[in-house]
């Protein structure tokens, strides 16, 4: 596959995530030469701004969220293949005006990054203007849906204009370096693809923690919370990645199978089980990293009795074969003492320990891979203190072995999550996005979850800002003889 000239649509470009996210990481695929000489990028918004206008604004947020000084050359080139057009989006009339900005002979790629409570108005002006034919690509974000049922009523309205095969779900954690490392990792080195399963793993531990806040978006968090926010999609994904199985090839539809097939085996949380297995927090007013916060419920526009969690933390089993009796501990919140993002692997001890009393128990070997920040691969070994002791009392010592990625990749820049995905999307790789099934097999589960909580009039757990959640989420682990991974 290589990078076909394409007319690049994003609708919602005055947005925040076009401004902060999408048009910066055009812009470094442009500075890395991967997009088409011949391709347009077409901002579609409702404000009826001139293109001179729309170029100093693209410009604008490129200098503000670009995380670099402009690179002159690489902006001029850029600017070229800036367009914009009016569009109000609910209006089918005013789509035609599209027409005479995109070039049938060019793929055309139409970004939605808008409410997915539009997503079907779009696309039926899309329709109307008689664009759509079967080389259009058509890229999704999220959050699709609030419940496995409003994700089916969003999916057929695309669906009537789009093949499944033109679909691309944007789930941005699927395009992390990290993230997409774990399938290197797993599969081109035998010391872990032999070690990969209930015989040789006690347990997997997940936590995507931040710091921030809500940052200005209580409405939509507030609707969603971090259930629906970052495990249906985000916590899921990373979980599927390390539980699937070898896909035969590394296509889309192969590596997708397997992730569904992982999410098809995940134990439903009942009414019976949500009280032992889940924990639901907000958080109250504390100090993070040292500045004072205000609880979820004194944010700006916050409904002050809002139930909505801002933490959750879960007991998870895979019934399958490979993990049969491992749990896998999955912990996600706001307002937590920092932004990290880790997998933890434990595997079992050993079965007999030959190194006397001062090991009443040897630890077990870790497995830790940092998704961010400061990526990288850990590994802890056990390992002799050099020195003089007789060989039977040796003195051991537990010691790292450890792979970061800004020391061995010195001159290789992490590019940003959405750069990969939009390379993906304009040489028309789907195996990083999400495919119709595997959303809704994820809501069907975390919808369980949720009767679960209603059905035992379960409420968030108050924790203090800065502090790693509700004492619950530790005695989760702590009913098990196991205790949460501290991040160095
Ligand atoms: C988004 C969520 O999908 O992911 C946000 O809507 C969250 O609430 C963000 O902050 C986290 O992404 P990242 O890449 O900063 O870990």
């Amino acid at each position: 596959n290589s990078i076909e000239p394409c007319d690049f649509v994003l609708f919602g470009s005055k947005g925040d995530l076009a401004r902060r996210k999408l048009l910066p990481s055009l812009f470094q695929l442009e500075k890395a030469n991967l997009v088409h000489a011949d391709s347009r990028i077409i901002g579609v918004a409702r404000q009826d701004i001139s293109p001179e206008v729309n170029i100093e604004e693209v410009k604008a947020s490129i200098v503000e969220f670009g995380g670099e000084a402009l690179c002159e050359d690489t902006w001029e080139r850029f600017a070229k293949k800036l367009d914009y057009v009016c569009v109000d989006m609910k209006n089918l009339d005013s789509y035609t005006a599209f027409k005479d900005h995109v070039d049938g002979s060019r793929t055309m790629v139409c970004y939605l990054a808008t409410p997915p409570s539009i997503f079907g108005d779009i696309c039926r002006g899309l329709n109307h203007a008689g664009v759509i034919d079967s080389s259009v690509r058509v890229v999704l974000e999220k959050p699709l849906g609030h419940d496995l049922k409003s994700s089916k009523v969003i999916n057929d309205q695309v669906a009537e204009f789009f093949d499944e095969t033109q679909i691309y779900r944007i789930d941005h954690y699927l395009g992390k370096e990290t993230v997409l490392n774990l399938v290197s990792l797993r599969f081109a080195n035998s010391i872990f693809a032999t070690n990969w399963d209930h015989n040789c793993i006690d347990h997997v531990q997940i936590s995507v923690a931040e710091s921030v806040g809500i940052e200005g978006r209580w409405g939509y968090f507030d609707e969603a919370g971090q259930m629906r926010d970052m495990v249906q999609n985000h916590l899921l994904q990373i979980l599927t990645l390390i539980a699937m199985e070898p896909p035969a090839v590394l296509d889309a539809d192969s590596i997708r199978d397997e992730k569904l097939k992982v999410l098809k085996a995940l134990r439903p949380i009942t009414a019976a089980n949500v009280q032992s297995d889940t924990v639901r927090g907000q958080y109250v007013g504390g100090f993070v990293k040292g500045k004072e916060v205000p609880g979820y419920l004194d944010e700006e526009g916050a409904n002050t009795k809002s139930e909505t969690e801002t933490f959750v933390s879960l007991k998870v089993h895979l019934d399958n074969w490979r993990w049969a009796g491992v749990p896998f501990y999955l912990r996600t919140g706001k307002r937590l003492p920092s932004k990290t993002s880790e997998v933890v692997i434990y595997f079992k001890r050993q079965p007999h320990n030959l190194f006397g009393e001062s090991f009443a128990q040897l630890p077990p070997n870790k497995l830790t891979i940092r998704l961010q920040p400061d990526e990288g691969v850990e590994i802890t070994v056990m390992n002799k203190v050099p020195g003089l002791t007789s060989s039977g009392s040796m003195d051991l010592q537990k010691s790292r072995l450890n792979l970061s990625f800004s020391e061995a990749f010195k001159d290789d820049r992490i590019a940003d999550a959405y750069e990969k995905l939009l390379l993906e999307v304009m040489i028309g790789n789907q195996a990083l996005f999400v495919r119709r099934d595997e959303v809704e097999q994820a809501w069907t589960w975390v919808d369980g979850i949720f009767r679960a909580w209603e059905a035992n009039n379960d409420l968030p757990e108050p924790y203090q800002a800065g502090t790693w959640g509700p004492v619950a989420s530790i005695a989760l682990l702590a009913r098990d003889n196991r205790a949460w991974y501290e991040s160095r």
